[in-house]
Formats: structure tokens, sequence, C-alpha cells
């Protein structure tokens, strides 16, 4: 049950430093080997290509997973929309090895690609939170995120399990292929980092209820913006807006705004920008003085070092390619909080299901 939380979701969303440890405990060995199935290891460097297909929350945890995953396996990989792959696939690689992110394990979308796949004699894994779902059984291969029932229709700590589920998948291969930076990340460290970085942030959710207070409680559109991993985050963090508080919200790439989209900023339109990469913070903070000389309500959520103005939302510091992880924390909130202050259902959003099990 819920217990004394108004709200699945929030519980959810409050279990996530927990879940990061319970993964460390289930993936990392004592020895400082990965526990990974080494047949999953072995199939991933076989491949030329991975694809990740998935739908809604757990397509943007793909998105958030890319990085890592090229850098530690050193292949390149590929997202798919389920329910547009079901139809038709675009030409694959000689070599492809499937993954199908599901927190369920249920998404008829992404089973029509699944089924498909099968029928081709590819190779397959699914990273699932559900044991014995559907995708489970009927993909090659399977690994768990093991973050306990996902109640809330609006999905949390599973796109942070499937991230940091991948993280030891690709360290695994890339320590297997005697990578030296697969070596060099130590896992363990770098994800008790990200344990402490969330609990940092939900010590802070009273400040988030002010700036949503101020800036969201009549808005009726809004957007996200970042640039390379924050722009993967702002779409996931405008998905969750949207769909508890239905406040219509875009997630851009920061450097897109002023290639059409900045006509939309009017008066207070709130624009929230994530600045987690040193290497484009300079560059999405001049994208926040641009929408902010056309009238926004900008508000920005920096990673420590990168803060400027005193009322930005400071996220702690962790590996850059762990910060999906880190920096959609404050987003979840954002959204619960508007959700909230509108007075809306959080845990049961109109039109929506848990597991869409329909194409
Ligand atoms: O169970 P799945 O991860 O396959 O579900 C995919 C989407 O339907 C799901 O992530 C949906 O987008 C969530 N309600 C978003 O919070």
């Amino acid at each position: 049950g819920k217990g004394t939380y108004p709200f699945y979701m929030l519980k959810e969303i409050d279990e996530q430093p927990a879940v990061m440890r319970k993964l460390i405990a289930t993936y990392a060995g004592e020895n400082g080997l990965m526990k990974v199935d080494p047949e999953i290891v072995k199939a991933v460097q076989e491949s030329d290509r991975l694809y990740i297909i998935a739908a809604g929350t757990s397509y943007n945890a793909g998105y958030g997973s890319k990085m890592m995953l090229e850098a530690l396996t050193e292949t390149p990989v590929e997202l798919g929309v389920a329910s547009e792959w079901g139809y038709g696939m675009p030409l694959l690689s000689k070599k492809p090895f499937f993954i199908f992110l599901s927190q369920s394990g249920e998404t008829a979308d992404s089973r029509q690609v699944l089924l498909k796949v099968n029928e081709l004699g590819y190779p397959s894994l699914t990273v699932t939170n559900v044991p014995g779902s559907t995708l489970s059984r009927e993909a090659t291969y399977t690994m768990l995120i093991g973050a306990g029932p996902e109640i809330a229709v609006a999905s949390t700590k599973a796109y942070t399990g499937q991230i940091a589920t991948l993280a030891f998948l690709s360290k695994a291969v890339g320590e297997s292929n005697g990578l030296q930076i697969a070596k060099d990340f130590d896992l363990v460290k770098e994800l008790s980092l990200v344990a402490q970085s969330i609990e940092a942030t939900l010590s802070e959710k009273e400040k988030i209820a002010k700036i949503v207070e101020k800036n969201l409680l009549t808005t009726r559109n809004a957007f996200y913006i970042g640039r390379k991993m924050d722009y993967f985050v702002a779409m996931e963090a405008s998905l969750k807006l949207k769909e508890i508080s239905y406040v219509q919200c875009e997630g851009f790439a920061a450097g897109e705004l002023k290639h059409g989209t900045i006509s939309l900023i009017e008066k207070g339109t709130p624009v929230l920008a994530l600045i987690s990469d040193p290497s484009v913070a300079a560059h999405t903070r001049g994208n926040v003085m641009e929408v902010v000389s056309r009238g926004a309500s900008a508000i920005v959520i920096a990673q420590k070092g990168l803060e400027q103005e005193s009322d930005d939302f400071v996220v702690s510091k962790v590996h850059p390619w762990l910060t999906a992880i880190s920096m959609v924390v404050p987003t979840q909130i954002f959204a619960y909080e508007t959700s909230v202050q509108r007075g809306l259902d959080v845990d049961k959003p109109r039109n929506l299901a848990k597991a869409v099990t329909v194409e």
C-alpha cells in the first residue's frame, strides 16, 4: 500500500535512492566484477548495432542510456518508437541486438516489434520491472530492474532504474572488452553518489512546491529545454508534466528554439532549463536569456557548480553518464507538485492506463 503517502507517485519518487542501492546489491559482485549474465554480454559483443525499442517513459530512458552504452560497448545505439517500428522496421545492420525497455513488460506496441524480431531470428534482451511478464518471456534474455511494484500511472523509478540497470550491462561489456574507461568507471561508487544526489533533491521538495506555485499553477503551456543529455531529460520531464498536470509541454533541444519554437514564448510562459553539462552550459544560459527577454518565466535546474542565480535549483554532481538519473528527479517533483496543486488525481490521470496493452 501507499502507507502515509497521499499518492503512490510520491512514494515511488522517494524510493529511488533505495532502488539504486538495490541495483548495486543485485548487479555488482564482491570481487568488483559485474554480475551480468555472460550470455547477454556476449550477445552485445557480437552485435554491430544495439536497437532500443520502447514507448513513453521507457523510450526516454533509452535516450538517457545511449551515451553510456555507446561509450562502453563501442557499438552504435539506435532508438525505435515501438508503435512505429511495429509496422515497418528501417534498414537494419548486419548483426542487430534488440533491447526492449518496459516497466510492465506488457506494452503491446513493444511486443509487436519483439514478435517481428523473433520471426527474423535476432537476439533480444528485455529490461523490465516485472518478472515473468510477456516481453520477458518472449525475449532471448531478461534483466530485472527490481524496483518493486510501480503503481502510479506516471512512471518514475522505472526510468531511473532502467538507466542504472543498463549501466551495469554497459560496464560489464566494456570490461569484458578490456576497455580502460570501463575499468575506470567505478559504478558502485558512482551509483552511490547518484543515490545521495537523489536524496538531496528529495529534501528540497518545499523549494520546488514554491516555484510551482509561482510559475506553473495556471499556465496552459510550458517548455523544458536542455542540450545533450539534458535534452533527453527534457523530453522525459515534459512527458511527465503533460501526463499528470495536463499542462501542454514540449521538451526541446535548447539550440532548436530559435529555429521556430521561440515564437510561442509569451509573457509568463514557463521555460524550465536543465543545465548539467559544463561543455554546453553557457549556450543554454544564452537560450534562457533569449526567452527571458521575450517575457518567459525561466526556471533553471543546474548541476552543482553550474548554478548562477540564487533561485536556481541545484542538483548535486554525478558522473556525466548518469546525469539523466539525477536531473530527472527534480522534474518528477515539478510534475507531481503541479498536479497536486491543481487538485488533480496524480496517480490516475485522465484517459490513461498503467499498462497499454492495445496497439
Ligand atoms: O510498461 P512500459 O514501460 O512498457 O510502458 C511504456 C509507456 O506506456 C509508459 O512509460 C508511459 O509513457 C508512462 N505512463 C509514462 O509515465
